[in-house]
């Protein structure tokens, strides 16, 4: 006889993918490098924690170009169905990372 516990042990493959660990999360020094508020960074690395991994693991700030940042931003917004202040935000915020891991 078959044991049909065996079936469900693959219910628990929820760990994120992507090295999101190396995401920082904002502070006052990083706002200050950036010249952007820390609400504003705040709102754009929670912004990007909820949404940005769905579809793709997460895009580090620093494995792309701000260029890249930029072109994409508009897209991955309209993809989560977000609104103009949230794509301010997270673009703000992985700018800001960049500025503060010398990624430019
Ligand atoms: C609904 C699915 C979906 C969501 C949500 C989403 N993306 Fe994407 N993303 C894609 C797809 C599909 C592509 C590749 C094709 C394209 O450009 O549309 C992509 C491509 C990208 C790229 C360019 C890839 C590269 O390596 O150059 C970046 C950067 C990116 N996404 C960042 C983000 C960020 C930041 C968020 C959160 C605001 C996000 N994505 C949310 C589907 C999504």
């Amino acid at each position: 006889m078959v044991n049909p516990d065996l079936g469900n042990m693959a219910a628990d493959d929820s760990s994120a993918v992507g090295g999101i660990s190396e995401v920082p999360n904002p502070n006052q020094a990083m706002a200050s490098k950036s010249k952007t508020p820390l609400k504003t960074l705040q709102r754009g690395h929670e912004v990007y924690m909820l949404n940005c991994g769905q579809c793709h693991e997460y895009k580090l700030p620093e494995k792309i170009d701000i260029e890249d940042w930029e072109d994409a931003m508009p897209k991955m917004i309209g993809h989560a169905g977000l609104d103009n202040a949230d794509e301010k935000a997270v673009l703000a915020y992985v700018k800001a990372v960049k500025i503060v891991k010398g990624a430019m």
